[in-house]
């Protein structure tokens, strides 16, 4: 069958299209319910192609000779030309298996001692507050602390220093690249370049702290090793990659238990059997825990979307996308269509229990896939589990009313009143009664 043509939502400009894909959670999927899987409109003046779905994002990765890594020019900017996540072909592949030593089943081993004593500052400081504490804030403190300060190796003034410069770098990520004195981007500029030799100054200290010797003897794509240079940028990549992504996933994880007491009691079968803190033995299995997680990423993706850039005529779902077009893998809305094409109200509910019920039918790659998957997915997973399971069993917690829980989209999703929780003073987690009127969770 001919492919079909590539509808267009016909933006001249894409001055609106653009102020709408940065404010409007349902920007693209609007478009899709109108325009199908496949549509193209304009961003700030680029044509981008929207795709959702298992079968255009299968086809889209299925093919990577056909695409190319991309990213808007602010974020290449700030990232920088030698960062793997601006390489392509052997170039790209080879950083990636020098940065992949940092995250091997070995490599995790080793970290998880330095994140259980960071889980328990927070549930000592949890368990001692006597005033509301911004949960959120501090989910996003220890993701930093675990890539700067146990992965890297960044501690005390130094790391607060990397913080701080960090959080100016980021605010410009997805802000017009225009370096006028004074802007925005133009001092994330000058963060990035402190950021650099910070970063590059760790790098002369023996031993090499963190985990930064398992990254001796990487090469480049010609068999030489990288240099300190190229090799920062690979470590600017990880806090940009690894920070706001975890942290978001916790900070909604968190909300959800708290929103949904009902969960409490449901998760106790796998709480029980999770020692705290962890042991040496491989992580036991938690099907209630890990269908939270997944739920819960479902709903509000840490990364909404990512850019490819088609190097040759594609088709995606039955559409003709010609080469040189920018295309963003929709995550949050193919996240909310099943792989038959049909989408109900149900994908709008959360419900854990449709990823123990079989099969649920959907194609749901927080982590991205292919040749660019996720570096980090394996120290993701274990962040969210240690940390999950450290506060759950620890700390039973309450929410402060009267607070906004909506959420705030960019960077990544996290509730706007930053997650405000008091120690509760109920009763250690156990089961508890079911709020009327909640049906009985299963699984
Ligand atoms: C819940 C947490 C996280 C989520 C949801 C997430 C998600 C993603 C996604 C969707 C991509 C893009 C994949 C693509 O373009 O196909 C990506 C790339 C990447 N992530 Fe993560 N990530 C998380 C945590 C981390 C962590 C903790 C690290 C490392 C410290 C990390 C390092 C990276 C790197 C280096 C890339 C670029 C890979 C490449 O271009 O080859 N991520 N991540």
């Amino acid at each position: 069958m001919a492919p079909r043509p590539l509808p267009s939502t016909g933006a001249v400009t894409g001055l609106l299209e653009t102020v709408g894909f940065f404010r409007d959670p349902d920007f693209a999927r609007r478009r899709f319910e109108r325009f199908g899987n496949v549509f193209e409109t304009k961003l700030l003046g680029q044509p981008t192609v929207f795709v959702r779905g298992g079968q255009a994002i299968g086809d889209l990765l299925a093919q990577p000779q056909a695409s190319e890594g991309w990213w808007p020019a602010s974020v290449r900017m700030l990232l920088g030309s030698r960062s793997l996540a601006n390489r392509n072909g052997a170039g790209h592949r080879a950083r990636r298996r020098v940065v992949g030593q940092l995250f091997t089943a070995a490599a995790l081993r080793r970290y998880t001692p330095g994140i259980v004593a960071l889980v328990e500052a927070l549930v000592a400081d949890l368990q001692t507050a006597q005033a509301p504490v911004a949960l959120a804030d501090r989910l996003r403190r220890f993701a930093f602390a675990v890539i700067a300060g146990v992965v890297l190796g960044l501690e005390g003034d130094d790391r607060e220093a990397l913080f701080i410069d960090f959080e100016i770098w980021t605010r410009a990520l997805f802000s017009l690249p225009l370096a006028l004195p004074g802007s925005p981007f133009s001092r994330a500029l000058e963060a990035r370049t402190r950021l650099l030799a910070r970063l590059k100054q760790v790098l002369t200290r023996r031993p090499l702290p963190g985990g930064l010797d398992l990254l001796s003897g990487g090469l480049d794509e010609a068999g030489v090793p990288l240099d300190d240079d190229d090799l920062v940028d690979q470590l600017l990549l990880l806090l940009f990659a690894g920070y706001e992504t975890t942290a978001s996933s916790l900070s909604c994880l968190m909300a959800a238990v708290l929103q949904h007491p009902e969960l409490t009691p449901w998760l106790q079968a796998d709480l029980e059997g999770l020692p705290w803190p962890p042991d040496d033995r491989e992580a036991p299995v938690a099907p209630r825990l890990d269908a939270l997680v997944s739920e819960v990423m479902r709903l509000n993706p840490p990364v909404g979307g990512f850019f490819r850039r088609t190097t040759a005529d594609l088709v995606l779902d039955g559409v003709a996308v010609p080469a040189g077009r920018v295309v963003q893998v929709a995550l949050a809305a193919s996240n909310r269509l099943r792989n038959d094409g049909s989408s109900d109200d149900d994908l709008d509910r959360f419900r854990p229990q449709r990823h123990l019920d079989g099969d649920p039918g959907l194609t749901l790659l927080p982590f991205g896939g292919g040749e660019r998957v996720c570096l980090g997915k394996a120290l993701a997973e274990l962040e969210i589990r240690l940390m999950a399971v450290g506060l759950l069993k620890q700390v039973p917690l309450q929410l402060l009313p009267d607070q906004d829980l909506g959420l705030r989209l960019m960077p990544s999703p996290s509730p706007r009143d930053g997650l405000l929780v008091l120690p509760s003073t109920q009763a250690p987690p156990g089961p508890r009664p079911q709020p009327a009127g909640t049906p009985p969770l299963r699984g």
